[in-house]
């Protein structure tokens, strides 16, 4: 039946996002912030609301007075409601609804409208939580984030999304919004434990694999700093891991994820299903890393992938320090197939329509996919335990006592 009226239009928003990269950023003497905040546009100064992780702020005590010390030294930057409040992170925070409305009363409170400020410092949850809170009050406040982990400043606190987990469900309830600006301060690093330093590396070596093989060529030749975290090859593999992220954002033409592909999440199949199966104890960044070595090695059986690219990826991946096995993958056959088809599924039902998982057909290289042939992935997960047992029966004594 044709309509009786309609009335269509399409209309573009254009987003801006800015990703800076500093040291210090709430140092009197540090152009960042005002940088980042820009010059108010009305007679009427702006106003901020600062919000600490507290994992962060318990592992860095002098950081609330130096954001309040930062906001009350220059007269350029809004003024600050109130000192610093801090508040918990960690998934925890995201699993429970109250730390929401705890940031949203806070905002309502102090008066934080649309040209204001909310001031997020912290890691990838607790962006998560004060994001959707930010988006949600007045239909969206000025959010600046401020990372406070690798895998945050290299990946989850560049891009444009927010969410909390409900129903059970990881961020089951979130917007797409992207923030006024992104600060990443690597000195916030510093309190970070080597293991987390480390585990948000891997999101540079997945997005190198699946979009510049000579990013891929640099963590290769940086792999003995990387896994001794050092400084200046951290802060290198972060910025371009978090320029490739952008670039993605900026140019797929899927910024929202409307589609049901989404290639910066390869090897995240297996990795949440993972995560899920250690009860959460072991990292984002150490499930991806088991995730990409299997869907590597699922690449190379299905033939698109080499088997000297696919060596090139395991060995980097163990180069910089990670584990491509762990007693949290099921041993049994039965439970192998029931880990892989529930993965699978549960990847699928999260970004809807058909199943789509990327691999690799070269380094740098991603492609998609929308049937995964179990058989073989029960090949590839077997492949990867009888390497790790290999490995282990080689390494000295003393090294696998220390692990
Ligand atoms: N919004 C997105 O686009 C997106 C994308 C990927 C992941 N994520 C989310 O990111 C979260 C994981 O983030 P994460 O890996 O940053 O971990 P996290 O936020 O869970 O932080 C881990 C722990 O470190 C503490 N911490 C944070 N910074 C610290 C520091 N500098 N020193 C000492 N302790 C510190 C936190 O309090 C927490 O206890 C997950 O919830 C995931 O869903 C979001
Ligand atoms: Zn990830």
């Amino acid at each position: 039946m044709t309509p009786v009226a309609l009335i269509e239009r399409n209309f573009a928003v254009g987003h801006r996002l800015r990703v800076f990269f500093t040291e210090n950023a709430f140092a009197p003497d540090n152009p960042t912030l005002p940088h980042a905040l820009g010059a108010p546009r009305s007679p009427m100064r702006p106003r901020a609301l600062a919000l600490l992780d507290a994992g962060l702020a318990g592992a860095q005590p002098s950081l609330a007075a130096r954001v309040a010390a930062g906001f009350a030294a220059r007269a350029d930057l809004p003024e600050l409601v109130c000192p610093p409040v801090t508040l918990p992170g960690g998934e925890a925070a995201k699993n429970d609804w109250a730390h929401v409305a705890q940031v949203l009363t806070l905002i309502e409170r102090h008066g934080i409208d649309r040209q204001s400020f909310v001031l997020a410092l912290g890691g990838g949850a607790f962006l998560d939580v004060v994001g959707l809170a930010a988006a949600l009050a007045h239909r969206g406040v000025r959010l600046v984030r401020l990372p406070s982990t690798t895998l945050a400043q290299c990946d989850s606190g560049v891009g444009v999304k927010n969410g909390v987990n409900a129903f059970g469900k990881k961020n089951f309830l979130g917007t797409f919004a992207p923030p006024w600006a992104v600060i990443n301060d690597f000195q916030l690093l510093d309190s970070l434990p080597a293991r987390d330093k480390r585990a948000g590396l891997v999101e540079a070596i997945k997005v190198a694999l699946i979009r510049d093989a000579a990013f891929f060529a640099e963590l290769e030749a940086a792999a003995v700093r990387l896994r001794m975290l050092e400084s200046d090859a951290l802060r290198r593999a972060i910025f371009r891991c978090a320029e490739l992220h952008v670039e993605h954002i900026a140019t797929s033409g899927d910024p929202f994820e409307t589609g049901s592909a989404r290639p910066l999440d390869f090897g995240h199949w297996a990795a949440h299903k993972l995560e899920a199966l250690s009860g959460f104890a072991l990292r984002h960044g150490e499930a991806v890393a088991i995730g990409l070595a299997l869907d590597t090695i699922y690449s190379r059986r299905i033939g698109a992938l080499d088997a000297a690219a696919a060596e090139r990826v395991l060995s980097l991946l163990e180069a910089v320090g990670f584990e491509l096995f762990t007693p949290h993958l099921p041993q049994d056959a039965r439970a192998m197939r029931q880990m892989v088809a529930e993965g699978l599924e549960e990847f699928r039902e999260h970004l809807g329509g058909p199943l789509t998982v990327t691999l690799l057909r070269g380094i740098g290289r991603g492609f998609e996919v929308h049937d995964i042939h179990l058989p073989t992935m029960l090949g590839a997960l077997t492949e990867l335990r009888e390497r790790h047992e290999r490995r282990l029966a080689q390494r000295p004594q003393c090294e696998a006592v220390q692990r």
